[in-house]
């Protein structure tokens, strides 16, 4: 029989460490491992920054959905989604259907220490320092908590190790 809850869909906000853990569950399982958005920017062939200044917000979240649709439809595999992914209750019902939804859940104070230093090029977070990035991930975690939490799996993001979470998705699989 198929198994009913195939894929993997690792959730949570900017810089919990998603596709670091996909990565670790893809080499202790063997599964295939994606990254939804180095996909994406491999389809438009830019920079996620210079899809949302170019062509904006709402394109890059079809962009999302689009891909999150046709990944449904692969062989079982581990996928990292971006932060924004779940915040969406299509996305969010369509990977409940077809996987196990991990919500790797960090703290305000965690999260702005590492995206403080690891911001990159994140779109949202350009131009946001100190104080106004504090606030900003307060506000926006509170918002997006709502669709997290509805996970099937919630994880404390920077303290479980790859080998317990795959414990606990074998667990829920049984
Ligand atoms: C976003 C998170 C990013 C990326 C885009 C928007 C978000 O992915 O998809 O910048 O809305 O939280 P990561 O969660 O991998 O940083």
């Amino acid at each position: 029989m198929a198994e009913k809850k195939s894929h993997i869909y690792l959730t949570g906000f900017m810089g919990s460490g998603k596709t670091s853990m996909g990565k670790a569950l893809a080499d202790i399982s063997g599964s295939v491992f994606f990254d939804m958005d180095n996909i994406v920017e491999g389809s438009q062939n830019m920079k996620i920054a210079d899809i949302f200044k170019v062509k904006g917000e709402p394109y890059f979240r079809e962009l999302e959905h689009r891909l999150l649709v046709e990944l449904e439809k692969f062989e079982p595999c581990i996928i990292a989604t971006g932060g924004g992914v779940p915040c969406d209750e299509q996305n969010l019902q369509l990977m409940k259907r077809s996987g196990v939804v991990v919500y790797m859940k960090c703290t305000t104070d965690e999260l702005f220490q590492w995206l403080e230093i690891n911001k990159g090029d994140r779109p949202l977070l350009a131009g946001k320092e100190g104080v106004e990035l504090l606030a900003w991930i307060e506000a926006e975690l509170q918002r997006r908590e709502v669709y997290y939490e509805q996970a099937d799996i919630i994880v404390d993001g920077y303290h479980i190790s790859p080998e317990d979470l795959w414990e606990k998705i074998i667990a829920l699989r049984a």
